[in-house]
């Protein structure tokens, strides 16, 4: 912020490399990129293309559904889009990508690729490079299997913590979330293949997403979701942007004109083009105009809208023939722009599965986050002869989250359970990556007694934990894309096994992997607990080097865990209990099945830009662990801190490794105008690594956007002038430092 904001509505602000620079606010919202050029030289080529050209590339075939209609080869996958070759427009592949390149149901027999853990996991680790190493090792492996763009960069903030695709995304706060994925997303980029970012916007549930119509006023929207979006898009230049299947505030997402041209393409300058997700598109000329550039998986929608519909649509004028070639030209551009137009994916390479499993290794240690360590239990004492795994499958493998983000990964899986039932079925399968806990705490503890049971007897697993010297009980909570979880409780008795370990070994530990938040009603009883996530094909390394203190945990929640249902916005899906009544009716009446369908329903954001621990500050309730919590094997301490106001909110100060070890510590700066009940905001983090004794001046430098308000009656982004406090934190909730700065008034563009 600072200097910039000196000259009120005449400036745009963006962030470059840390530091923010000032524009006029006529230039396009995004910074200056190569898209102009880009743009440029794809408007050329659509200019030499006849009609069905254009619009044979305004829409995608859906592999598993699509066979006989192209004479190119089908690669079993997400999708299609044959090019034009007498102008080089080249052939496109498609694949989902959040976590690894996906192969859901292994429908490419045999193909693995590198699982990273869950997109949540990532986020714990509060480092833009990890996520930043994680894509660019994804694209590397797309590239080797000829996909030229990635489903990735879902930035969805997570509203609930029973939402089934949190595993997915990156947690509850805009700058968190929108940081990470632009890191992600250029790193699949740096390897001159497109990714994607999605899902624009608002599709926070998965229980009735094809119907329901979310809710939020326009500051609040702009505030939460849209500004993870807005950062994400200028950190990460992503080719594309997938549109929701849900509708926002009554339009559906592939077909609202706010969202996809005022907002998308107006207000941020965006040149790529926006592709709907698979089954979304509901209109021809409807959605044409208002923004959809291409309709994706088009079998999987009542009919193929941008075919021939579309023909008929641009000879009855319904549609202007300068807005297809809009459409055309902004696909090539970001084909362009991402490299791949020149240099597609066109041939399979080897891939260096060993060095990409270190990649996935580091997520995984970076992310996973130590919840409690009461009386030092961890890190593994050295005394400790006789260890019990329990439950979980620790013997075999770690859990991974289902749909079609699913990756087959290298080493196969384990353990594979189909699904018998629910909007998953048909494309998601229980399935763990084969990295045992087991396998790999034996190894780490040569000489030590290390065991398994598998915990279904509560009495069997409390008698060999009496037996041990230390237990180590795992629980597991599957999600999938598709349904969300009923509430976010354990299920399946784990919360009595945890309790009847807990209650025969005083040093048991408790290793969570699962979506996000769980509730845990033996806290009190358990001294430690481990957060794993889904922790990726090398989880099971991950977790032993942090449970034998190999490496230092240094990952921190990117989403707030409740103390109790009843603390989030909603305890359980919205239109959940209608959606399971039909569910029951339809499979007592299999004739008439379809009469069952959910209607349209209304999901209210009543929480509005207060999402996560912003909602908790609100409304004064303490969560379980804040959001920002995180523990360590070492101690750190903030010293000689110097804020600055002004134009520029800034905090100058020392971190200090006070401990025997090296460690990385994630200090946090939140912000709020004084004299208003607007709860804190995250306005920035850093990850700092350093050695025992060792200490380094930092500096955490505000998000302008975050410290301002979204003002619709500007419209753009408004700083009140005025006294702020400001926290230098560990946590959400931490309140030990805190400070008042006075900021200048000014204004930004939307
Ligand atoms: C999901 C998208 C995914 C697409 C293609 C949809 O069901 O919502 O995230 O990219 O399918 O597989």
């Amino acid at each position: 912020m600072g200097r910039l904001l000196a000259g009120m509505s005449l400036l745009a602000v963006t962030q470059v490399a840390g530091f923010a620079v000032a524009r006029p606010a006529a230039a396009p919202a995004s910074p200056a990129t190569p898209d102009t050029a880009a743009r440029a030289r794809a408007a050329a080529i659509v200019a030499r293309m006849t009609s069905d050209e254009k619009l044979a590339l305004l829409h995608g075939l859906f592999p598993p559904m699509a066979a006989g209609k192209t004479a190119n080869e089908l690669i079993p996958s997400a999708g299609h889009i044959d090019g034009v070759p007498r102008l080089g427009v080249p052939l496109v592949r498609e694949s989902d990508a959040s976590l690894g390149v996906a192969n859901q149901i292994e429908q490419r027999k045999g193909d693995v690729a590198t699982a990273l853990p869950s997109s949540l996991a990532t986020a714990a680790s509060f480092d833009p490079a990890i996520a930043h190493a994680g894509g660019t090792m994804i694209g590397a492996e797309a590239r080797a299997k000829r996909f030229d763009v990635l489903l990735a960069g879902g930035v969805n903030l997570t509203r609930d913590p029973w939402n089934g695709r949190n595993f997915e995304y990156l947690g509850e706060d805009p700058l968190l979330a929108g940081t990470m994925a632009g890191a992600h997303i250029a790193g699949v980029q740096s390897n001159g293949i497109v990714s994607t970012i999605k899902h624009f916007a608002l599709n926070a549930q998965e229980t009735g997403r094809m119907v329901l119509d979310a809710r939020i006023d326009e500051a609040a929207l702009r505030m939460s979701d849209l500004l993870a979006f807005e950062i994400a898009i200028e950190k990460g230049h992503p080719g594309s942007v997938m549109c929701a299947y849900n509708r926002v505030n009554g339009d559906w997402s592939c077909e609202n004109a706010h969202l996809l041209t005022d907002v998308l393409k107006h207000d941020w300058g965006y040149q790529g083009w926006v592709m709907s997700d698979w089954g979304a598109v509901h209109s021809v000329a409807k959605a044409a105009n208002a923004g959809l550039d291409q309709e994706s998986g088009q079998e999987l929608d009542s009919r193929t809208f941008f075919a021939e519909p579309l023909k008929a649509d641009l000879a009855a004028g319904r549609v202007s023939g300068a807005r297809v070639d809009d459409m055309v030209t902004r696909y090539l551009t970001g084909l362009i722009a991402a490299g791949l137009y020149d240099r597609p994916a066109a041939t399979a390479q080897p891939i260096p599965y060993a060095t990409h499993a270190d990649v996935a290794q580091r997520a995984a240690e970076a992310g996973i986050v130590l919840l409690k360590n009461d009386g030092g239990v961890l890190p593994l004492a050295r005394a400790a002869k006789r260890i019990v795994l329990i439950g979980g499958h620790a013997d075999v493998g770690v859990l991974s989250g289902g749909g079609s983000s699913q990756v087959r990964s290298v080493g196969g899986a384990p353990i594979e359970v189909p699904l018998t039932s629910g909007a998953a079925a048909s494309f998601a399968r229980v399935t763990y990556h084969a990295s045992s806990p087991l396998r790999a705490m034996r190894a780490a503890l040569p000489g030590v007694d290390i065991s398994y049971v598998d915990g279904a007897d509560p009495v069997a697993a409390a008698a060999a934990a009496r037996a041990a010297d230390l237990a180590i009980v795992f629980a597991t909570q599957w999600t999938t894309e598709a349904e969300d979880a009923p509430d976010f409780a354990l299920h399946d008795r784990q919360d009595a096994l945890i309790a009847a370990v807990a209650a025969a070994q005083p040093r048991t530990v408790a290793v969570l992997e699962t979506s996000g938040p769980v509730l845990m009603p033996w806290l009190a009883r358990v001294p430690a607990v481990v957060q794993a996530w889904y922790p990726g094909q090398r989880g099971g390394e991950a977790l032993a080097a942090i449970l034998t203190g190999r490496v230092d945990p240094s990952g921190r929640l990117p989403i707030t865990f409740p103390a109790a249902a009843s603390q989030p916005p909603r305890a359980a899906p919205v239109g959940l209990d209608t959606l399971r009544t039909l569910e029951a009716r339809a499979a007592a009446d299999p004739a008439n099945a379809a009469k069952y369908e959910l209607a349209s329903f209304p999901v209210d954001y009543r929480e509005g830009a207060d999402v996560g621990y912003r909602w908790y500050e609100k409304t004064g309730a303490q969560p379980l662990f804040a959001f920002g919590h995180g523990l360590s094997y070492t101690s750190f301490a903030y010293r000689h801190p110097v804020v600055t106001g002004g134009r520029t909110l800034s905090v100058t100060f020392d971190v200090f490794n006070t401990g025997r070890r090296e460690g990385a510590d994630v200090p946090q700066l939140y912000v709020a105008r004084e004299g208003t009940n607007t709860p804190m905001r995250l306005a920035a983090f850093s990850r700092v690594t350093l050695k025992p004794g060792e200490s380094r001046r930092v500096t955490l430098t505000a998000e302008p956007r975050v410290v301002a308000d979204f003002d619709t009656a500007l419209p753009g982004w408004r700083v009140a002038g005025g006294s702020y406090r400001v926290a230098l934190a560990r946590e959400a909730t931490d309140r030990s430092m805190l400070f008042t700065t006075t900021l200048s008034a000014a204004t930004m563009k939307p």
